[in-house]
């Protein structure tokens, strides 16, 4: 029975309390990561550093643990601590931060690191409020340092909790719409005791079992108060609102490399999509398609071929850009010095560059393997 309709269920009146059994299997099943404390030690009041849960769940915003771990271990062995990260050069700070995407984040990051470690003497606000006033602080974020780092009773609500919550509730209001909802039902749910084991035990429900395809329901510890398994209605839910479709640009994207393999770069303007980052020379990316998207928008004259085009999709639009290649010989360098405000990168340094996913993408389609960082040990 859904939850539109009005009776309430044994089973439903049990999907308000299902904390006991959910944080049961959380002290068995947690998952090991880099920022968390196990519960074994939360339950004794020991609590991750702030500034590491701050770290992760800013990064976790786009894009899944697996992939985060790895940032998140380059970014605390090169700041360990909010002063140091403070401190940092922020062309560093985007360079470690180049491939997670949301580069508005990354700057935010490093004034939120400045403002806590010159107004907070280096301690992050410990309420919900607090962290709010933050530079780059949002209701999801301080709901979740909130509740993880200081064990406050913060309703956490992300993308693998509502899938967790409109099942349970079989809820059939779509997201977004949902949200307020769901809001509500995790703060009936939460355990004052432990809120911090709470919100990941969720997470991790979310995350391992109760996923968006062929959810394992059989291994679920909160099956039973769950409507949509009994209903067998588990993988219909979250319902969401039909997606527009995204308007698609075009554009064009020029890799020159020199003859000791050096790639001309440059810097993005300041402010706006992907600002400060790094790129190679292209045209202006547009909806239509008279824009100069072929060699007429190259850098300099050359000899550009065609290697190929790349797709990229970001959050407001789909890109596809076609990719030219020169190869420099030393008679035909525009002069040693690059043209306007670029400068040549060695195949050493490339890797390192702050360079967004869609160049990445551009580079590669003309070298193959350029970009990629090669591994430690
Ligand atoms: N996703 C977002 N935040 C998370 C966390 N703290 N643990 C696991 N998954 C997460």
């Amino acid at each position: 029975m859904a939850r539109t309709e009005a009776s309430v269920t044994d089973a439903q009146a049990s999907s308000t309390d299902f904390s006991r059994p959910l944080l049961a299997w959380y002290d068995r099943h947690h998952r090991s990561l880099p920022w968390r404390t196990p519960p074994d030690e939360t339950k004794l009041g020991v609590l991750p550093d702030p500034y590491r849960v701050w770290l992760s769940e800013v990064m976790l915003q786009q894009t899944t643990v697996g992939a985060v771990k790895r940032y998140f271990e380059a970014f605390t062995d090169a700041w360990p601590t909010v002063e140091a990260l403070a401190t940092a050069e922020t062309d560093d700070v985007m360079k470690a931060w180049a491939g997670l995407g949301y580069y508005s984040r990354a700057r935010n990051l490093k004034k939120c690191a400045e403002t806590v470690a010159s107004e907070y003497d280096g301690r992050f606000p410990d309420t919900e409020a607090g962290l709010k006033a933050l530079p780059g602080i949002g209701d999801y974020t301080a709901a979740a340092i909130a509740a993880i780092a200081f064990n406050r009773p913060a309703a956490v609500v992300d993308g693998n909790i509502e899938r967790v919550i409109t099942r349970l509730h079989a809820i059939e209001a779509p997201l977004p719409q949902a949200k307020p909802e769901i809001r509500t039902l995790v703060a009936q749910a939460l355990p004052h005791d432990r809120p911090g084991d709470f919100a990941q035990a969720m997470m991790d429900l979310g995350a391992t079992i109760c996923t968006p395809r062929r959810p394992a329901c059989v291994l679920c510890p909160i099956t039973d108060g769950c409507t949509a398994r009994r209903e067998g209605t588990a993988e219909r839910f979250p319902v969401k609102a039909p997606k527009m479709e995204k308007p698609a640009r075009r554009g064009a994207a020029f890799v020159a490399v020199r003859a000791d393999g050096a790639v001309l770069l440059r810097q993005r303007p300041p402010t706006g999509l992907l600002g400060g980052m790094t790129e190679v020379p292209g045209s202006h990316w547009t909806a239509r398609q008279d824009g100069a998207t072929d060699i007429s928008a190259a850098p300099f004259p050359a000899d550009w071929r065609e290697t190929g085009s790349i797709r990229h999709v970001f959050t407001h639009f789909a890109l596809e850009l076609s990719v030219f290649r020169a190869d420099l010989h030393n008679d035909q360098l525009p002069g040693d010095q690059p043209p306007g405000d670029g400068w040549w990168s060695s195949p050493d340094t490339l890797p390192g560059e702050a360079l967004p996913t869609v160049m990445k993408k551009a580079i590669e389609a003309a070298i193959p393997g350029a970009t990629r960082k090669p591994r430690k040990g």
